[in-house]
């Protein structure tokens, strides 16, 4: 979070004190530094030297317009994983070569979407899936790009609800039975076998199951040749992870030359897809406190930012820090708070018995770190509008997405007259 910083007691977000975006903007609300993100890519795209690699930006980590297309400036690709992805990541300027699309649900009408507009490659899932792509290819006479995203059984020691790249998890395909698939698919008239793809997890902090995952990947890919089969791009997948409280996350550059090492005789493009590690540390949610409420010998910051805006406490016990915009000088005392939103459920928090400085009723807070898979992951539970984002470069805020409204949540619904 280089571009969130205390200045004078004042929170500063590149060249502003957070209190004055505060002060003109309802929150809660998500405030992004530009710097932040633009510098977190370039360093991953400084990473790979002269060796030929596509960065596939993780829409779902953030996937607001606006920054979508900062990062189609910068030549990013995006990695996908349903029609709404393609759909914006085309429009944000996101050409379809630069696009890889996961998951292990794509629909008919995704895949015909995709098919469609030729993007970069399916990491396809499962056989049937296959099956499904080569059917729809032939129907419409496309030659389609595939990869299949192989399940390396790695154990990637983050959360379990994040870990996605062992035999138990719903994702990817054995190494013997992709072995099988490709063989299968070798040849045949509407399908272009492109590439190989691999993802284990998310908020990954050790690089060695990384760079176990990449070594089986390499391995496979040489099996390949040896049937004849040759790939143009090896894709690695996201899940660096970052800091959020006293993590020490391996850098970009790390990451890049793990991979680099084990794929240094290899002459396909690497392909990798950060999330979190572009726009994690961008972002935080800033909030105000309605009330303070002690309740027997426990105190409440009941905040107007609650789980519908993040999620990830209630659902993962995450740990987000959480800082006054404005810090007291004589800040030496400190109580035990729960910070809790206005949402009927017990799991509505932002933190639990978190070390907190003395606050008062309409004072603001920053929840730092929330620029991944927090808006993302936003809904309107308690018809609750979503939250505004807005973005800062240096002296200037630009909201790049307004706050919802009432009829933002009624839209989609009919009365009954
Ligand atoms: N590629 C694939 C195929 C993925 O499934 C993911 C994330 C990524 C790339 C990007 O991973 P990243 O670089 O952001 O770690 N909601 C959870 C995270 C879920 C991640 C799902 N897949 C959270 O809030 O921690």
């Amino acid at each position: 979070m280089l571009n969130f910083y205390y200045k004078k007691n004042s929170l500063f977000v590149e060249k502003i004190p957070v209190k004055r975006i505060a002060e003109i903007v309802k929150t809660p609300f998500y405030v992004y530094s530009s710097r932040e993100i633009i510098d977190n890519f370039l360093s991953y795209k400084k990473s790979f030297f002269n060796k030929k690699h596509l960065i596939c930006y993780a829409v779902k980590a953030n996937s607001n317009l606006y920054i979508l297309s900062m990062l189609a400036r910068l030549g990013a690709g995006a990695d996908i994983v349903s029609g709404g992805e393609l759909l914006k990541a085309l429009k944000a300027g996101i050409p379809a070569n630069k696009i890889v699309y996961s998951g292990v649900g794509k629909t008919q009408e995704e895949i015909e979407l995709a098919i469609k507009k030729r993007i970069l490659m399916f990491n396809i899932e499962s056989e049937q899936e296959f099956e499904l792509i080569l059917k729809k290819s032939r129907d419409l006479g496309i030659k389609t790009n595939i990869s299949f995203r192989v399940n390396p059984d790695v154990d990637p020691k983050t959360h379990p609800y994040i870990s996605t790249g062992l035999k138990d998890n719903k994702f990817g395909i054995s190494i013997e039975e992709s072995l099988r698939l490709y063989n299968n698919a070798n040849g045949k008239k509407f399908i272009n076998i492109s590439g190989i793809s691999c993802h284990i997890g998310s908020q990954l902090l050790d690089l060695a199951p990384i760079k176990d995952a990449a070594v089986i990947i390499r391995d496979i890919v040489k099996k390949l040749e040896a049937d004849g089969i040759k790939l143009k791009f090896i894709d690695l997948g996201g899940g660096l992870g970052i800091k959020y409280n006293e993590e020490s996350p391996p850098s970009h550059l790390d990451h890049v030359q793990t991979i680099l090492d084990v794929m240094n005789d290899m002459p396909q493009t690497i392909i990798i897809e950060p999330g979190r590690a572009i726009v994690g540390n961008a972002g935080a949610l800033i909030t105000k406190i309605l009330y303070v409420k002690k309740h027997h010998d426990k105190t409440f910051y009941i905040v107007d930012a609650a789980m519908n805006d993040l999620i990830r406490p209630s659902i993962y016990k995450s740990y987000h820090d959480i800082v006054p915009l404005n810090r007291k000088n004589n800040e030496n005392e400190f109580i035990n708070a729960d910070i809790v939103g206005p949402i009927c459920e017990s799991g509505d928090y932002l933190a639990k018995e978190r070390k907190m400085p003395i606050l008062k009723q309409g004072d603001y807070l920053a929840v730092l770190s929330a620029g991944a898979y927090g808006f993302s992951m936003s809904s309107n539970y308690n018809s609750r509008p979503r939250a505004a984002e807005i973005l800062v470069r240096k002296y200037f805020i630009k909201t790049i997405r307004r706050h919802e409204n009432f009829s933002d949540i009624i839209n989609c619904e009919k009365q009954f007259l």
